[in-house]
């Protein structure tokens, strides 16, 4: 099969994809500094898979360190997940952003030349299509951004386009993912935000287990359906899936190439709080608040382009998300 290093594996994202490689026979070595995360989901990865992980509880933007790690194990490909990604600390904290992200993306590809290492999938964000491209957002659409967060996304897609030009047996692919949600079905990994939420569906989930008193839904004025934004949310599962696809598709292709992971298809804030509902059994209490800034309306992919190189489809369904999600709350109310 192969080894695989994946940055930031202890992560919501990354624990999961790690759990598919290692079901396909791929070996995995993590590197994560543990910022927004827990060494527990590591041991619950092993716990899934009855596999091993070796794990490295080290900083990316530790150049010697990252190059130990290259030293220490043939790698064939990378799987890019480390990086700071809430929308409003990055505005708060751009300096803190980009530092993190790019120069730790840097240190990352700079260890990877120097050992010969030419395969990487990268986390990229559905947030590169801005603020002005029209739904559904297909591949080939100008990128932009509206925030630190969203420029470190461009810009190392940049960064990868430009390596790929001037090393043409360099392979990278961007997965710009919608919104990722749900958990593994054993309900041993899923998301586990610091402090409070500022995602919908861990937010839903906190209230649902009686963490938080009430959601707020930002906004009902928006042009959509029932005035609620909305969003192409994915299973995290089929997204881990999908990284699976992409490491088989960066060993057989050369260059630069984006791929959207979503479903295709759009759900509003309310029609989750009811699916969220139907999951839990219960009412889950909100009440409409502002907007909140920087939103858009409305977010979905053209899914199209992952089918055709990567094989790739989402499986899984509204339903099956919250389940999942409402099965880790109740399993882990307190996080790992
Ligand atoms: P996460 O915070 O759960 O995972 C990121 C991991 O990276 C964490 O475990 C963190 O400790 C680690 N990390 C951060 N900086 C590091 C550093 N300097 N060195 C080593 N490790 C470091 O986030 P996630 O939701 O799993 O997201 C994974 C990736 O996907 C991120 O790049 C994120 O921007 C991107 N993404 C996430 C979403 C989403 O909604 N969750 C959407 C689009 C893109
Ligand atoms: N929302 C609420 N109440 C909340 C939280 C969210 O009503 O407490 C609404 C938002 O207004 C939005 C929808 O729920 O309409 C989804 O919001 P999220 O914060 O869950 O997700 P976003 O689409 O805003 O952002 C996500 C990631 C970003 C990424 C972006 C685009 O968090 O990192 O998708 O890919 F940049």
């Amino acid at each position: 099969m192969g080894k695989i290093l994946v940055t930031g594996g202890a992560g919501f994202i990354g624990s999961h994809t790690c759990v598919e490689f290692l079901e396909r026979g791929y070996e995995v070595v993590v590197l994560d500094n543990l910022s927004n995360s827990k060494e527990e989901s590591i041991r619950r990865i092993e716990q899934i898979t009855g596999k091993h992980v070796k794990f490295y509880r080290a900083d990316m933007r530790d150049a010697a360190a990252v190059r130990a790690i290259f030293k220490a194990h043939p790698i064939d490909a990378v799987v890019h997940f480390a990086g700071l990604k809430a929308v409003g600390e990055s505005v708060e904290k751009p300096l803190a952003y980009y530092e993190n992200n790019l120069n730790g993306t840097f240190v990352l590809l700079n260890a990877m030349h120097e050992a010969g290492c030419k395969r990487i999938v990268f986390s990229s964000s559905a947030t590169v299509y801005g603020m002005h491209n029209p739904v559904p957002y297909v591949e080939n659409m100008p990128t932009s951004a509206t925030n630190p967060y969203g420029y470190t996304k461009v810009m190392i897609e940049q960064m990868l386009q430009d390596i790929c030009h001037a090393q043409p047996d360099f392979s990278a692919v961007a997965l710009r993912y919608f919104n990722p949600i749900g958990a593994h079905k054993s309900g041993l990994i899923g998301e586990d935000p610091n402090g409070i939420p500022n995602n919908l569906l861990p937010y839903i989930g906190q209230v649902a287990v009686g963490k938080l008193q009430q959601l707020s839904v930002f906004g009902d004025d928006y042009d959509t359906p029932d005035g609620t934004g909305v969003r192409d949310y994915i299973h995290v599962v089929d997204l881990a899936k999908g990284h699976v696809c992409a490491i088989a598709y960066a060993m057989a292709h050369e260059g630069f190439m984006p791929i959207n992971l979503g479903t295709g298809n759009g759900v509003s804030v309310l029609e989750m709080v009811h699916a969220y509902e139907k999951a839990c059994g219960h009412a889950i209490s909100y009440r409409i608040a502002p907007r909140r800034a920087g939103d858009i309306a409305t977010s979905y992919a053209d899914a199209s382009r992952a089918k055709e190189l990567l094989g790739w489809e989402a499986q899984e369904t509204l339903e099956t998300m919250c389940e999942d999600s409402w099965r880790f709350m109740q399993q882990n109310p307190n996080g790992l």
